[in-house]
């Protein structure tokens, strides 16, 4: 059986963590789709265009990978790519709560999709897109947690 999984977020942006769990998730599923996500409770820094032409960027090069922008409920997308599982990053025990909520909500949405868990490495534990983000914009040096291609957009857009 062929297994597509998805992984969905904002990606606001898509940092070394993001990537470390995507390469990951390669080597287990037959087809990972990284989803870019336009509406989320949050209001982007970078456009969604713009979002999917870095996570594209930091993950040219690994095998079985896509990365695509969707506009509209996860499961409907889940269902639309014939996807048979939802992945989601899993950091520290405070993004349990809000996980468990996601993935129940889209349990009673489609009963029949999985959310499964990854852990990034650990040296990327405490990254956060929002963090970098503010970092970029002190002016410190995000070049450890991003790709050079994201450094260089957040140099621009924070300028
Ligand atoms: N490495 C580094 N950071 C990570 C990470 C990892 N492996 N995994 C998660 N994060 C961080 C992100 O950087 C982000 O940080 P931020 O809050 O500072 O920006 C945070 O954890 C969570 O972000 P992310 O993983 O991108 O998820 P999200 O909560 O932004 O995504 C969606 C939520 C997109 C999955 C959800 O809004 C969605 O499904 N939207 C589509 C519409 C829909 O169906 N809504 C109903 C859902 S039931």
């Amino acid at each position: 059986m062929n297994i597509t999984a998805i992984y969905p977020g904002t990606f606001d942006p898509i940092t070394k963590g993001h990537t470390d769990l995507v390469q990951r998730a390669a080597r287990l599923f037959d087809h990972v789709i990284v989803a870019v996500a336009a509406h989320t409770a949050k209001t982007p820094a970078f456009s969604l265009d713009e979002r999917v032409a870095m996570a594209q960027t930091a993950l040219a090069g690994v095998e079985r990978v896509e990365v695509c922008g969707f506009d509209s409920l996860l499961v409907d997308f889940v269902r639309q790519r014939n996807a048979q599982v939802i992945l989601r990053g899993l950091r520290a025990v405070s993004d349990f709560e809000y996980e468990f909520q996601l993935a129940g909500m889209n349990r009673k949405l489609a009963p029949g999709v999985e959310t499964l868990f990854l852990m990034p490495a650990e040296q990327y534990s405490y990254i956060s897109s929002s963090l970098v983000r503010e970092v970029a914009r002190l002016g410190g040096d995000v070049g450890e947690f991003v790709h050079e291609y994201v450094r260089e957009a957040l140099r621009e857009r924070m300028r």
